[in-house]
């Protein structure tokens, strides 16, 4: 097959691409991405001289460069991960959001229908990588379930939302054969540190204050990166067309406690004195429209296709954790934004 994965330099598509180009050296994987502040092709730096992949610099706003591509490569399925994807960007940026998530996807929609009718096509599957926050928030108790209804609250759920739809309407219209996963937050390696679990490390790691919105009571259902990728790897090859697959670990933690243990981590990894790293926890003004809880039914993954998670969320933060310590110039190269010329020495000069 010859797959289009999109976002693949961002924090989860470069673990799908990882796991694809390794995992099925037949493929032939493209991975298409604009590079991005969130975009780091140092995060596929252990897989880019691989026979089987290759970069592609590119915009999914840009419908021309998109139609031609597809022209072009004659791609067999695409996974679709680009994104624009913190929240608290989307409060500030909405339209930035919006020209990635919804118009950028329906580029890629049209893109694999034109290719789809083809007589001459192979085309066979539109895999969308989706969030649990298009179902809106939850009060105390209950899950999001893949028939719960939609109700996103910030703009960059709501762009997701859209994209959703979008993705399924292109389904029922024009019978293009799609997949959506709608999962839980991430963490693990690789991530941008302006998402809490990364920001916080790297905190931490510099005894800077580490911000806690409100009360630090919301709730989050964790699960470790590469879980995900597995995940997206057993919807994509099983999933029925037009389904949907919820993707989550079962692991809810308030806030407050997520950093609490990641505090208690790091003064053993750091051989400080237990306690010192709490004292940097500082509660700041809460996000706007901030969800309260939000909890993944799995179950129907589970049942299907047999994925469970492979590790515990205190094994998957110590990895966590010890690939931060580890990889040292990639966090600096991130924080100081020098790893935005990994491009120009890598890709340009080839
Ligand atoms: P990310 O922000 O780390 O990466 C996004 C990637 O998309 C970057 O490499 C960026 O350069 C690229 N990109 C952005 N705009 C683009 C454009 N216009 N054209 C081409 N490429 C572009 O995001 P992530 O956390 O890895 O999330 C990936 C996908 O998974 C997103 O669709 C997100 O909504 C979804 N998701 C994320 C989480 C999570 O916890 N991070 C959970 C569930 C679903
Ligand atoms: O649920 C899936 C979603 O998870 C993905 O779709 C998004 O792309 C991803 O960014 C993530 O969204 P969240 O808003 O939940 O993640 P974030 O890491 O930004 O925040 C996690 C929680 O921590 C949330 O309740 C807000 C809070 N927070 C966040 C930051 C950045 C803080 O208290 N302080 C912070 O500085």
């Amino acid at each position: 097959m010859k797959i289009l994965i999109t976002g693949g330099a961002g924090f989860i598509g470069s673990h799908v691409v990882r796991l694809f180009v390794t995992k099925y050296p037949n493929y032939t994987i493209h991975n298409l991405d604009k590079l991005t502040y969130a975009g780091n092709l140092a995060n596929l730096s252990d897989v880019e001289n691989l026979p089987n992949y290759k970069f592609i610099k590119g915009d999914i706003v840009d419908a021309e460069f998109i139609s031609d591509l597809f022209k072009n490569e004659n791609y067999d399925a695409v996974i679709h991960l680009a994104a624009e994807s913190h929240v608290d960007r989307s409060i500030t940026n909405p339209l930035e959001f919006v020209m990635t998530n919804v118009i950028g996807t329906v580029n890629l929609l049209n893109a694999a229908k034109e290719l789809f009718k083809k007589e001459s096509s192979k085309f066979q599957k539109f895999y969308h990588v989706s969030t649990d926050e298009v179902y809106g928030a939850l009060g105390e108790t209950g899950m999001f379930t893949e028939d719960t209804s939609y109700d996103p609250h910030s703009p960059y759920s709501a762009s997701k939302a859209s994209s959703d739809h979008f993705v399924r309407a292109y389904h029922d219209t024009y019978s293009l054969p799609v997949v959506i996963s709608n999962c839980s937050n991430n963490y693990g390696p690789n991530h941008f540190p302006e998402k809490l679990i990364p920001l916080c490390i790297n905190n931490i790691k510099n005894n800077k204050p580490l911000p806690i919105y409100g009360k630090g009571e919301n709730v989050r259902d964790w699960l470790y990166v590469i879980d995900h990728a597995v995940a997206i790897d057993a919807i994509f090859h099983n999933a029925k067309t037009g389904s949907t697959y919820n993707i989550g670990g079962h692991n809810e933690w308030t806030n407050i406690n997520v950093i609490r243990l990641l505090c208690k981590i790091m003064d053993e990894k750091l051989n400080r004195q237990m306690g010192t790293s709490e004292k940097l926890i500082t509660f700041v003004k809460d996000r706007a429209g901030h969800d309260l809880r939000y909890a993944i039914d799995s179950s129907k993954l589970q049942n299907d296709l047999g994925w469970v998670p492979s590790v515990t969320f205190e094994q998957g933060l110590n990895l966590t954790v010890d690939w931060y310590l580890n990889n040292e110039e990639w966090l600096n190269n991130v924080t100081s934004g020098n790893y935005a010329n990994y491009y120009e020495a890598q890709y340009n000069k080839r």
